[in-house]
Parts: structure tokens; C-alpha cells; sequence
């Protein structure tokens, strides 16, 4: 087969591999057909998008659901990519039983840290040896520059103690595997700080954290090429890895307006829109070149623009373009910004 291949065949993964992987969210129904032929073609690392939350894969106290989580490792086995876990810890996508007993009152922390416990046990154990990094703990800052950590059920039952014992646990079931604290915003200046406070907390008390996720849920408005040096810079500074975790580049923008589309209202994914957006992409790029030593890592949150989660979300009832690859999968402007150089 690879006789036939010609450098219109090279991939991301081919261009970047003096630099760093370059993975892809997906799930189980990526794993067929020509979205599978192109995650092969392009990317070098898989993160499932939800098979590994535990919500999914933990949905009864005694029962887990690997089927999804499984087919995702193999297929990454069978194609030498390697695997991101994400992740184990969050205050989304939690399963109903988890912070509750069989009375429906609130567990205490003692019963709670035994559950994480056990859940991080078993599901590091089992993928030990086959994926190299875990998002351990995610999004536990809050936005609210009044509060420190976000005011979630782990930290209200917990205090925040839980934080340091996940990395500890997970620490424990693979000594190999790399632990990340994974979040967004984080190169916005005032949150950058609260998240440096933690993390520089965990270094100093000997925690297990061994890198930093930067989600790069970005725009074509933001984060501007000083913010996102300075956050790089910021956190490498303490001795952590730092990887892009889940980029995207929404064509809208993040906060100004959250609003589905008004009746009548056309896309918007004009010719000077993808042309913004391949700009923003070949910045971002081009930054993370710069920091080939800090940065091991960068992964696109979903494969195409046939389907991102930013269809959905914050609003629903408009359509998103976020990616390097169009609905038809074929590479956009955005994707030659990003592989010429
Ligand atoms: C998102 C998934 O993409 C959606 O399918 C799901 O409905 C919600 O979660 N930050 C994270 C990811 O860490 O796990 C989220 O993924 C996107 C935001």
C-alpha cells in the first residue's frame, strides 16, 4: 500500500512528527469507513470524545461499559496511534449512583474518595501499558474570580482534597502514564493565574501532575498570539509538559453572543469567514512550532465539520465549522495554513 502513496498523501502527523503528535477525538462511529481512513491517513493519537467519562463507562456502581472504550484502544492498537484517556475525574457526564447512597442521601467524603478510588483503579489497570497519558482531573477551577475551585459536588462533599488524591490514585495504578490537569480558558490571563495557583500547589506538595491540558476551545476572535505565549510559557515554567487538548477554532464568537440562529438567518460560513479562520489556525500553529520543547502534544476536537459538538453547543440550532476538514472530508484553507511552513 504505501507504494501507491504520494506526498498528496502526507498527513498532519507526517508534517509535525519533528514536533509533536497530533491526535483527533473520536467515537466509535469514527472507527469505520472513509472518517476511519482519514483518522489513519492524518492523525497519530486518538482521545475518545466521552467512551472513557464516567458517566459512560461507569454507569452502575457494580457495572462498567467498556464496549465503546474498547473498540476505541483497539482500533488505536491496530494502528499504532497512541491513546489520550480523558478523562477521570469531571463534574460533567458523573453517573447517577456517584454521589448518592441507596437512600438517595448524599454520600459522605470518606464513601466518595473509596469510589473514586476504585473507579480509577480499574479503569487505569486496565488500559495500563496502552495509553500513555490521562486528562486526570478536568475543569476544576472555577470561572467566578470570587471562587478558587468550582463549586461542583466533588468539592462540596470533598473540600479540595479530591483533586490531589485522583493523581494520587491514578499515579498508583500506572506509574508509567503521564497525568494532566486538563481545562479551558486557560490563556485567558485571570483564569491562567488560578490555574498556575493550583498547579503550582500540586508541584509543591509532591502531587503526581506531570503536564497541563490546554483545551484550545478557541475562535477566530481569541486568544491572541501574546495570551497564548505567555500561558505556554506560564506553565512549562513549572517543570509541567503542556498539551492542546481539544482545538477547535469556532467561527463564532464565544461569548458575545450565544445565540442559535434567528428564523430565516443563512449559515454563515462565508469565504471571508473560512479565510479568518485559516489565518487564526496558521498563528496558532506557528506558535506551537515555536514550543516544540514544552508542547508533546496536540489534538483536534472531532475529526470534520460534519459533526462537531459546537453544532450543539453553547447553543443549539446552529451550524459550527471549526475544523481542518470539510463535510465532505476534504482538506480546507485551515489545513494547508497549517502544513505550510
Ligand atoms: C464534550 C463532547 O464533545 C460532547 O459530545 C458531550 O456531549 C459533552 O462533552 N470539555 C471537555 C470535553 O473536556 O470532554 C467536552 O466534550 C467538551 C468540553
Amino acid at each position: 500500500l504505501s507504494s501507491q502513496h504520494s506526498a498528496a498523501d502526507k498527513g498532519l502527523k507526517d508534517y509535525y512528527k519533528d514536533y509533536f503528535p497530533v491526535g483527533v477525538a473520536v467515537g466509535p462511529q469514527s472507527l469505520q469507513g472513509e472518517e476511519a481512513a482519514l483518522i489513519r491517513a492524518q492523525f497519530n493519537s486518538v482521545t475518545p470524545e466521552n467512551a472513557m467519562k464516567m458517566g459512560p463507562i461507569h454507569p452502575e456502581e457494580n457495572r462498567y461499559f467498556w464496549d465503546d472504550a474498547d473498540a476505541i484502544v483497539g482500533f488505536a492498537q491496530a494502528n499504532k496511534l497512541r491513546v489520550r484517556g480523558h478523562n477521570l475525574l469531571w463534574h460533567e457526564q458523573t453517573p447517577k449512583w456517584l454521589f448518592k447512597d441507596a437512600q438517595g442521601k448524599q454520600v459522605s467524603k470518606d464513601v466518595l474518595l473509596a469510589r473514586l478510588k476504585s473507579h480509577i483503579e480499574t479503569v487505569v489497570k486496565r488500559y495500563k501499558g496502552r495509553i500513555y497519558a490521562w486528562d486526570v482531573v478536568n475543569e476544576a477551577i472555577s470561572d467566578n474570580p470570587q471562587e478558587f475551585l468550582r463549586n461542583s459536588e466533588w468539592y462540596r462533599i470533598c473540600g479540595d482534597e479530591f483533586i490531589a488524591k485522583a493523581f494520587e490514585y491514578a499515579h498508583a495504578a500506572d506509574p508509567q502514564a503521564v497525568l494532566f490537569y486538563n481545562d479551558y480558558n486557560t490563556e485567558r490571563p485571570e483564569k491562567r493565574e488560578r490555574v498556575y495557583r493550583l498547579l503550582k500547589q500540586l508541584r509543591d506538595a509532591n502531587v503526581p501532575v506531570h503536564g497541563v491540558g490546554l483545551q484550545g476551545h478557541w475562535s477566530i476572535f481569541e486568544p491572541s498570539e501574546q495570551e497564548l505565549r505567555q500561558a505556554i510559557e506560564r506553565f512549562a515554567s513549572l517543570g509541567l509538559q503542556v498539551q492542546i487538548t481539544e482545538l477547535d477554532v469556532s467561527v463564532y464568537p464565544w461569548e458575545k453572543e450565544r445565540r442559535a440562529k434567528r428564523p430565516g438567518e443563512a449559515d454563515a460560513y462565508t469565504a471571508e469567514l473560512e479565510q479568518k479562520q485559516a489565518a487564526q489556525y496558521q498563528l496558532f500553529f506557528r506558535v506551537f512550532r515555536d514550543y516544540r520543547k514544552q508542547l508533546t502534544g496536540v489534538t483536534f476536537w472531532n475529526v470534520s465539520d460534519r459533526y462537531s459538538w459546537l453544532d450543539t453547543y453553547p447553543v443549539a440550532g446552529r451550524k459550527n465549522y471549526p475544523l481542518l476538514f470539510d463535510q465532505q472530508l476534504r482538506p480546507k484553507k485551515a489545513y494547508q495554513a497549517v502544513v505550510k511552513f
